[in-house]
Protein backbone atom coordinates (compact mmCIF):
# COMPACT_ATOMS: atom_id res chain seq x y z
CA UNK A 1 0.00 0.00 0.00
CA UNK A 2 1.64 3.57 -0.58
CA UNK A 3 0.67 6.53 0.89
CA UNK A 4 0.58 10.24 0.18
CA UNK A 5 0.61 12.95 2.26
CA UNK A 6 0.28 16.71 1.68
CA UNK A 7 0.10 19.90 3.34
CA UNK A 8 -3.55 20.75 4.39
CA UNK A 9 -3.40 23.56 6.80
CA UNK A 10 -2.26 23.43 11.00
CA UNK A 11 -2.70 20.73 13.13
CA UNK A 12 -5.30 21.19 15.95
CA UNK A 13 -6.99 18.77 18.97
CA UNK A 14 -5.91 15.90 20.85
CA UNK A 15 -5.76 12.47 20.67
CA UNK A 16 -3.83 9.79 22.77
CA UNK A 17 -1.36 7.60 20.81
CA UNK A 18 -0.98 3.62 20.51
CA UNK A 19 0.54 2.47 23.85
CA UNK A 20 4.60 1.84 24.40
CA UNK A 21 5.63 -1.31 22.33
CA UNK A 22 8.98 -2.08 24.35
CA UNK A 23 6.56 -2.33 27.82
CA UNK A 24 3.82 -4.55 25.50
CA UNK A 25 7.01 -7.14 24.92
CA UNK A 26 7.71 -6.53 28.35
CA UNK A 27 4.50 -7.53 30.15
CA UNK A 28 3.97 -10.51 27.94
CA UNK A 29 7.37 -11.92 27.96
CA UNK A 30 7.22 -11.93 32.32
CA UNK A 31 3.91 -12.17 32.22
CA UNK A 32 4.69 -15.92 30.56
CA UNK A 33 7.79 -16.40 32.83
CA UNK A 34 5.78 -15.30 36.03
CA UNK A 35 3.87 -17.61 38.20
CA UNK A 36 0.01 -17.07 38.43
CA UNK A 37 -1.75 -14.33 36.30
CA UNK A 38 -0.56 -11.38 34.96
CA UNK A 39 -3.87 -8.16 34.28
CA UNK A 40 -2.60 -6.04 31.29
CA UNK A 41 -4.29 -2.73 30.52
CA UNK A 42 -3.74 -0.94 27.53
CA UNK A 43 -1.29 -3.23 25.89
CA UNK A 44 -0.55 -2.36 22.29
CA UNK A 45 -2.09 -4.49 19.88
CA UNK A 46 0.64 -4.28 16.51
CA UNK A 47 2.02 -6.52 14.34
CA UNK A 48 5.39 -6.43 16.78
CA UNK A 49 3.62 -7.23 20.28
CA UNK A 50 1.31 -9.88 18.40
CA UNK A 51 4.52 -12.20 17.28
CA UNK A 52 5.39 -12.24 20.88
CA UNK A 53 1.79 -13.04 22.27
CA UNK A 54 2.27 -15.59 19.78
CA UNK A 55 5.54 -16.85 21.11
CA UNK A 56 4.90 -16.62 24.60
CA UNK A 57 2.03 -19.29 23.85
CA UNK A 58 4.29 -21.82 22.47
CA UNK A 59 6.05 -21.14 25.35
CA UNK A 60 3.35 -22.22 27.52
CA UNK A 61 1.33 -19.25 28.75
CA UNK A 62 -2.10 -18.75 28.20
CA UNK A 63 -2.96 -15.90 27.09
CA UNK A 64 -7.08 -13.92 26.88
CA UNK A 65 -7.76 -11.03 25.27
CA UNK A 66 -10.75 -9.82 27.55
CA UNK A 67 -11.12 -6.05 24.98
CA UNK A 68 -9.27 -3.85 23.60
CA UNK A 69 -6.05 -3.73 24.90
CA UNK A 70 -6.95 -5.86 28.10
CA UNK A 71 -5.22 -8.90 28.39
CA UNK A 72 -4.54 -11.63 31.48
CA UNK A 73 -1.54 -13.95 30.82
CA UNK A 74 -1.03 -16.70 33.03
CA UNK A 75 2.36 -18.18 33.03
CA UNK A 76 3.26 -21.34 33.41
CA UNK A 77 6.63 -20.43 36.23
CA UNK A 78 8.94 -20.84 32.97
CA UNK A 79 9.20 -21.68 29.54
CA UNK A 80 7.89 -25.15 28.53
CA UNK A 81 9.73 -26.40 24.94
CA UNK A 82 7.85 -25.05 22.29
CA UNK A 83 6.55 -27.17 19.06
CA UNK A 84 7.67 -25.17 16.55
CA UNK A 85 9.56 -22.20 15.51
CA UNK A 86 8.89 -19.04 16.93
CA UNK A 87 8.39 -16.21 14.53
CA UNK A 88 9.35 -12.88 15.57
CA UNK A 89 7.96 -11.30 12.62
CA UNK A 90 9.50 -8.11 11.99
CA UNK A 91 10.83 -7.45 15.82
CA UNK A 92 14.38 -7.11 17.22
CA UNK A 93 13.08 -6.62 20.79
CA UNK A 94 10.65 -9.58 21.01
CA UNK A 95 13.58 -11.78 19.36
CA UNK A 96 16.32 -10.91 21.27
CA UNK A 97 14.45 -10.70 24.70
CA UNK A 98 13.13 -14.07 24.21
CA UNK A 99 15.71 -15.61 23.25
CA UNK A 100 17.32 -14.55 26.24
CA UNK A 101 14.41 -15.81 28.29
CA UNK A 102 14.46 -18.95 26.93
CA UNK A 103 18.34 -19.70 27.92
CA UNK A 104 17.58 -19.79 31.49
CA UNK A 105 15.36 -23.19 31.20
CA UNK A 106 16.23 -27.05 29.87
CA UNK A 107 14.61 -26.46 26.16
CA UNK A 108 15.23 -25.52 22.12
CA UNK A 109 14.39 -23.09 21.10
CA UNK A 110 14.12 -22.20 17.12
CA UNK A 111 14.07 -18.86 16.44
CA UNK A 112 13.06 -16.94 12.87
CA UNK A 113 11.58 -13.45 11.41
CA UNK A 114 11.12 -11.93 8.51
CA UNK A 115 13.87 -10.54 6.21
CA UNK A 116 14.46 -7.44 7.72
CA UNK A 117 15.02 -9.00 11.06
CA UNK A 118 17.02 -11.97 9.23
CA UNK A 119 19.66 -9.27 8.63
CA UNK A 120 19.81 -7.95 11.92
CA UNK A 121 22.90 -8.81 14.41
CA UNK A 122 22.43 -11.59 16.86
CA UNK A 123 26.24 -11.59 17.86
CA UNK A 124 25.27 -9.10 20.63
CA UNK A 125 23.06 -11.37 22.57
CA UNK A 126 25.04 -14.77 21.35
CA UNK A 127 27.99 -13.39 23.21
CA UNK A 128 26.91 -13.04 26.63
CA UNK A 129 24.32 -15.72 26.25
CA UNK A 130 26.87 -18.16 25.30
CA UNK A 131 29.37 -17.17 28.65
CA UNK A 132 26.47 -17.95 30.79
CA UNK A 133 25.96 -21.36 29.24
CA UNK A 134 23.82 -21.53 26.76
CA UNK A 135 24.83 -22.93 23.31
CA UNK A 136 23.20 -22.28 19.78
CA UNK A 137 23.34 -23.27 16.38
CA UNK A 138 23.76 -19.81 14.59
CA UNK A 139 26.13 -20.51 12.12
CA UNK A 140 25.93 -16.99 10.47
CA UNK A 141 24.83 -15.12 14.10
CA UNK A 142 21.89 -13.81 12.64
CA UNK A 143 18.20 -15.48 12.82
CA UNK A 144 16.96 -18.30 12.15
CA UNK A 145 18.96 -20.00 15.31
CA UNK A 146 18.67 -22.36 17.71
CA UNK A 147 19.41 -21.86 21.14
CA UNK A 148 19.66 -24.90 23.77
CA UNK A 149 19.19 -23.90 27.75
CA UNK A 150 19.59 -24.78 30.87
CA UNK A 151 21.78 -24.73 33.59
CA UNK A 152 23.15 -21.14 33.28
CA UNK A 153 25.62 -19.08 35.96
CA UNK A 154 25.94 -15.39 36.42
CA UNK A 155 27.87 -13.37 34.65
CA UNK A 156 29.17 -9.64 35.02
CA UNK A 157 28.64 -8.71 31.53
CA UNK A 158 30.27 -5.35 29.97
CA UNK A 159 28.42 -4.77 26.81
CA UNK A 160 30.10 -2.54 24.04
CA UNK A 161 26.53 -1.03 23.08
CA UNK A 162 24.00 0.21 24.89
CA UNK A 163 20.80 -1.45 23.98
CA UNK A 164 18.04 -2.23 26.23
CA UNK A 165 17.78 -5.35 24.11
CA UNK A 166 21.10 -6.76 24.96
CA UNK A 167 20.64 -5.33 28.48
CA UNK A 168 16.92 -7.44 29.00
CA UNK A 169 18.37 -10.61 27.26
CA UNK A 170 21.48 -10.61 29.52
CA UNK A 171 19.19 -9.88 32.94
CA UNK A 172 16.16 -12.26 31.92
CA UNK A 173 18.93 -15.01 31.38
CA UNK A 174 20.05 -14.00 34.59
CA UNK A 175 16.83 -14.87 36.41
CA UNK A 176 17.42 -18.30 36.05
CA UNK A 177 21.12 -18.68 36.70
CA UNK A 178 23.42 -19.79 39.75
CA UNK A 179 24.59 -16.59 41.29
CA UNK A 180 24.81 -13.03 39.95
CA UNK A 181 23.61 -11.30 36.62
CA UNK A 182 25.17 -7.77 36.48
CA UNK A 183 24.78 -5.65 33.34
CA UNK A 184 27.25 -2.79 32.44
CA UNK A 185 26.59 -0.67 29.60
CA UNK A 186 28.46 2.61 28.04
CA UNK A 187 25.54 4.82 28.37
CA UNK A 188 22.29 3.87 29.96
CA UNK A 189 19.46 2.71 27.82
CA UNK A 190 15.85 2.72 28.89
CA UNK A 191 15.08 0.74 32.42
CA UNK A 192 12.15 -0.95 31.47
CA UNK A 193 13.26 -4.23 31.68
CA UNK A 194 14.44 -3.70 35.33
CA UNK A 195 11.27 -1.32 36.37
CA UNK A 196 9.04 -4.59 35.82
CA UNK A 197 11.13 -6.94 37.05
CA UNK A 198 10.24 -5.23 40.32
CA UNK A 199 6.81 -5.27 40.00
CA UNK A 200 6.78 -8.88 39.13
CA UNK A 201 8.70 -9.48 42.63
CA UNK A 202 12.05 -10.62 40.84
CA UNK A 203 15.15 -10.14 43.31
CA UNK A 204 16.56 -6.96 41.19
CA UNK A 205 18.86 -4.08 42.58
CA UNK A 206 21.91 -2.29 41.55
CA UNK A 207 25.64 -3.21 42.23
CA UNK A 208 27.83 -0.42 42.56
CA UNK A 209 31.13 -0.77 40.08
CA UNK A 210 33.24 1.89 39.13
CA UNK A 211 31.23 4.88 41.40
CA UNK A 212 28.02 3.55 38.84
CA UNK A 213 25.28 1.51 39.80
CA UNK A 214 24.28 -0.92 37.17
CA UNK A 215 21.07 -3.23 37.08
CA UNK A 216 21.83 -6.69 39.14
CA UNK A 217 19.42 -10.12 39.63
CA UNK A 218 19.54 -13.20 41.05
CA UNK A 219 17.70 -16.19 40.30
CA UNK A 220 13.94 -16.43 41.50
CA UNK A 221 10.32 -16.63 40.71
CA UNK A 222 8.45 -14.14 39.35
CA UNK A 223 4.20 -13.84 40.53
CA UNK A 224 1.64 -12.57 38.51
CA UNK A 225 1.47 -8.76 38.71
CA UNK A 226 -0.99 -5.74 36.84
CA UNK A 227 0.72 -3.56 34.35
CA UNK A 228 -0.73 -0.34 32.71
CA UNK A 229 1.06 0.41 29.71
CA UNK A 230 1.10 4.23 28.42
CA UNK A 231 1.02 5.69 25.15
CA UNK A 232 4.74 5.34 23.28
CA UNK A 233 6.77 8.47 23.10
CA UNK A 234 8.15 7.29 20.06
CA UNK A 235 5.21 7.14 18.74
CA UNK A 236 3.52 10.05 19.97
CA UNK A 237 7.17 11.93 18.05
CA UNK A 238 5.44 12.14 15.05
CA UNK A 239 2.27 14.02 15.63
CA UNK A 240 4.42 15.86 17.67
CA UNK A 241 7.01 16.01 15.25
CA UNK A 242 4.18 17.10 12.18
CA UNK A 243 2.77 19.88 14.69
CA UNK A 244 6.28 21.44 15.18
CA UNK A 245 6.86 21.91 10.92
CA UNK A 246 3.25 22.68 9.92
CA UNK A 247 2.63 26.35 10.68
CA UNK A 248 0.09 27.34 13.17
CA UNK A 249 -0.40 23.96 14.75
CA UNK A 250 -1.45 23.13 18.22
CA UNK A 251 -1.84 19.73 19.73
CA UNK A 252 -2.17 17.99 22.61
CA UNK A 253 -1.25 14.70 22.78
CA UNK A 254 -2.22 12.10 25.73
CA UNK A 255 -0.82 9.95 28.03
CA UNK A 256 2.58 9.71 27.14
CA UNK A 257 5.05 7.89 28.52
CA UNK A 258 8.16 10.38 30.17
CA UNK A 259 10.51 7.95 31.67
CA UNK A 260 13.96 9.90 30.91
CA UNK A 261 15.39 7.37 29.37
CA UNK A 262 13.20 7.60 26.56
CA UNK A 263 13.11 11.72 26.39
CA UNK A 264 16.19 12.41 24.32
CA UNK A 265 14.09 13.56 21.79
CA UNK A 266 12.23 15.80 23.35
CA UNK A 267 15.36 17.40 25.22
CA UNK A 268 16.65 17.93 21.85
CA UNK A 269 13.84 19.76 20.34
CA UNK A 270 13.29 22.10 23.62
CA UNK A 271 16.90 23.22 22.83
CA UNK A 272 15.96 23.58 19.23
CA UNK A 273 13.39 26.03 20.41
CA UNK A 274 10.25 24.06 20.25
CA UNK A 275 7.31 25.23 22.25
CA UNK A 276 6.65 21.71 23.91
CA UNK A 277 5.26 20.80 26.89
CA UNK A 278 4.37 18.08 29.91
CA UNK A 279 1.45 18.83 31.86
CA UNK A 280 -0.66 16.83 34.44
CA UNK A 281 2.12 14.24 35.49
CA UNK A 282 1.31 11.14 37.00
CA UNK A 283 2.85 7.86 38.22
CA UNK A 284 0.25 4.61 37.29
CA UNK A 285 2.64 1.58 38.03
CA UNK A 286 5.86 2.33 37.53
CA UNK A 287 6.61 4.35 34.86
CA UNK A 288 5.41 7.91 35.10
CA UNK A 289 2.88 9.37 32.35
CA UNK A 290 1.83 12.78 30.85
CA UNK A 291 0.20 14.82 28.62
CA UNK A 292 2.70 16.24 25.74
CA UNK A 293 1.59 20.01 24.47
CA UNK A 294 3.16 21.08 21.17
CA UNK A 295 3.06 24.19 19.14
CA UNK A 296 4.22 24.87 15.33
CA UNK A 297 7.54 26.64 16.23
CA UNK A 298 10.45 28.38 14.46
CA UNK A 299 13.30 26.01 15.00
CA UNK A 300 17.36 26.26 14.89
CA UNK A 301 19.21 23.68 14.51
CA UNK A 302 21.33 21.15 17.01
CA UNK A 303 24.07 18.74 17.66
CA UNK A 304 22.87 16.65 20.45
CA UNK A 305 25.72 15.09 22.36
CA UNK A 306 26.53 11.22 21.44
CA UNK A 307 25.54 10.37 24.84
CA UNK A 308 22.18 11.23 24.49
CA UNK A 309 21.99 8.57 21.26
CA UNK A 310 20.74 5.74 23.40
CA UNK A 311 17.74 7.80 25.12
CA UNK A 312 16.68 8.89 21.18
CA UNK A 313 18.17 6.38 19.08
CA UNK A 314 13.87 5.24 17.77
CA UNK A 315 13.79 9.25 17.07
CA UNK A 316 16.36 10.41 14.88
CA UNK A 317 14.18 9.99 11.57
CA UNK A 318 11.57 12.02 12.74
CA UNK A 319 14.63 14.31 14.37
CA UNK A 320 16.03 14.65 10.63
CA UNK A 321 12.10 15.61 9.26
CA UNK A 322 12.50 18.00 11.62
CA UNK A 323 15.73 19.49 11.29
CA UNK A 324 14.68 19.98 7.65
CA UNK A 325 12.11 22.60 8.86
CA UNK A 326 14.85 24.32 11.01
CA UNK A 327 17.11 27.13 10.57
CA UNK A 328 20.79 25.99 10.10
CA UNK A 329 22.70 22.76 10.56
CA UNK A 330 21.60 19.59 12.32
CA UNK A 331 24.24 17.64 13.40
CA UNK A 332 23.74 13.59 14.93
CA UNK A 333 26.58 11.75 15.77
CA UNK A 334 26.88 8.48 18.37
CA UNK A 335 24.38 7.10 16.00
CA UNK A 336 25.84 4.44 14.70
CA UNK A 337 23.19 1.81 15.53
CA UNK A 338 20.89 3.28 13.32
CA UNK A 339 22.96 0.95 10.44
CA UNK A 340 21.60 -2.20 11.94
CA UNK A 341 17.93 -1.34 13.19
CA UNK A 342 14.59 -2.31 11.03
CA UNK A 343 17.07 -0.93 7.79
CA UNK A 344 19.73 1.20 7.36
CA UNK A 345 18.28 4.44 8.78
CA UNK A 346 20.75 6.68 7.54
CA UNK A 347 21.35 6.26 4.54
CA UNK A 348 17.75 5.60 3.50
CA UNK A 349 16.84 9.03 5.54
CA UNK A 350 19.77 11.08 3.71
CA UNK A 351 18.69 9.20 0.38
CA UNK A 352 14.79 10.48 1.40
CA UNK A 353 15.51 14.11 2.20
CA UNK A 354 17.61 14.61 -0.61
CA UNK A 355 14.97 13.17 -2.87
CA UNK A 356 13.08 15.85 -1.06
CA UNK A 357 15.00 18.57 -1.97
CA UNK A 358 16.96 19.05 1.31
CA UNK A 359 20.64 19.37 1.87
CA UNK A 360 21.46 16.38 4.37
CA UNK A 361 24.93 14.52 4.44
CA UNK A 362 26.05 10.79 5.82
CA UNK A 363 28.19 10.52 8.59
CA UNK A 364 29.54 6.73 9.87
CA UNK A 365 27.78 7.59 12.95
CA UNK A 366 24.75 9.46 12.04
CA UNK A 367 24.01 12.30 9.47
CA UNK A 368 24.07 16.13 9.05
CA UNK A 369 20.81 17.74 7.78
CA UNK A 370 20.59 21.95 6.60
CA UNK A 371 17.24 23.41 7.11
CA UNK A 372 15.93 26.77 5.76
CA UNK A 373 13.06 27.09 8.25
CA UNK A 374 9.44 26.00 7.90
CA UNK A 375 7.73 26.04 4.18
CA UNK A 376 11.47 25.97 3.04
CA UNK A 377 11.09 21.94 2.22
CA UNK A 378 9.89 21.33 -1.71
CA UNK A 379 9.12 17.76 -1.21
CA UNK A 380 7.63 15.84 -4.63
CA UNK A 381 9.25 12.80 -3.88
CA UNK A 382 8.14 9.08 -3.97
CA UNK A 383 10.50 7.72 -1.06
CA UNK A 384 11.82 3.98 -0.69
CA UNK A 385 10.88 2.80 2.70
CA UNK A 386 12.83 -1.01 2.46
CA UNK A 387 9.81 -2.07 4.44
CA UNK A 388 11.00 0.48 7.95
CA UNK A 389 8.33 2.00 9.59
CA UNK A 390 9.23 4.87 11.25
CA UNK A 391 10.98 5.81 7.81
CA UNK A 392 7.63 5.42 6.49
CA UNK A 393 5.78 7.77 8.67
CA UNK A 394 8.93 10.17 8.95
CA UNK A 395 8.36 10.57 5.46
CA UNK A 396 4.29 11.11 5.85
CA UNK A 397 5.16 13.59 8.37
CA UNK A 398 7.64 15.65 6.11
CA UNK A 399 4.81 15.85 2.97
CA UNK A 400 2.04 17.44 6.01
CA UNK A 401 4.56 20.58 5.77
CA UNK A 402 6.58 20.27 2.57
CA UNK A 403 5.26 22.12 -0.29
CA UNK A 404 4.55 19.59 -2.69
CA UNK A 405 3.03 15.91 -1.62
CA UNK A 406 5.30 13.02 -0.90
CA UNK A 407 4.43 9.01 -1.22
CA UNK A 408 5.50 6.61 0.32
CA UNK A 409 6.39 3.00 -0.98
CA UNK A 410 5.11 0.77 1.49
CA UNK A 411 3.30 1.88 3.93
CA UNK A 412 1.78 -2.04 5.38
CA UNK A 413 4.55 -2.03 7.62
CA UNK A 414 3.50 1.02 10.28
CA UNK A 415 1.15 -1.37 11.71
CA UNK A 416 4.46 -3.55 13.52
CA UNK A 417 4.12 -0.28 15.95
CA UNK A 418 1.48 2.27 15.06
CA UNK A 419 -2.10 0.96 14.16
CA UNK A 420 -4.32 3.31 12.12
CA UNK A 421 -1.37 5.51 11.76
CA UNK A 422 -3.11 7.54 8.84
CA UNK A 423 -6.95 7.79 10.76
CA UNK A 424 -4.58 9.09 13.76
CA UNK A 425 -2.93 11.58 11.55
CA UNK A 426 -6.39 12.59 9.95
CA UNK A 427 -8.24 12.77 13.31
CA UNK A 428 -5.60 16.10 13.94
CA UNK A 429 -6.25 17.52 10.40
CA UNK A 430 -3.76 15.60 8.33
CA UNK A 431 -4.36 15.14 4.35
CA UNK A 432 -3.31 10.97 4.36
CA UNK A 433 -4.64 8.98 0.77
CA UNK A 434 -4.07 6.01 -0.34
CA UNK A 435 -2.78 6.09 -3.72
CA UNK A 436 -1.81 3.39 -6.99
C1 LIG B 1 14.13 -1.45 22.47
C2 LIG B 1 15.46 -1.07 22.47
C3 LIG B 1 16.08 -0.33 21.37
C4 LIG B 1 15.05 0.28 20.45
C5 LIG B 1 13.94 -0.67 20.12
C6 LIG B 1 13.23 -1.10 21.38
C7 LIG B 1 13.62 -2.22 23.62
O1 LIG B 1 16.88 -1.23 20.61
O2 LIG B 1 15.66 0.74 19.26
O3 LIG B 1 13.00 -0.07 19.24
O4 LIG B 1 12.37 -2.33 23.76
O5 LIG B 1 14.42 -2.72 24.40
P1 LIG B 1 18.41 -1.55 21.01
O6 LIG B 1 18.43 -2.30 22.28
O7 LIG B 1 18.92 -2.39 19.87
O8 LIG B 1 19.10 -0.22 21.09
Amino acid sequence: MRLQARFAGPLRGRARPPSDKSISHRALILGALAEGMSEIEGLLEADDVMSTAAAARLFGAVLDRQGEGRWTVTGAGGFRQPSETLDCGNSGTGARLLIGAAAGFPISARFDGDLSLRRRPMNRIIAPLSQMGARFDAPANTLPLIVHGGRLRGITYRSPVSSAQVKSAVLLAGLSAEGETVLIEPERSRDHTERMLGVFGARIDNAEIDNALHPRVRAGKLSGARIYVPADPSSAAFPAGAALIVPKSDVRIEDVLVNPLRLGLYETLLEMGAKLGFEERRDPIGEPVADLVVAASDLAGAAPPARRSPAMIDEFPILAVIAAFAKGETRITGAAELRVKESDRITLMVEGLRACGVDAQELPDGLVVRGNGQRSVRGGAAIRTHGDHRVAMSFLVLGMAAREPVVVDDAEMIATSFPNFADFMRSLGADITEVA
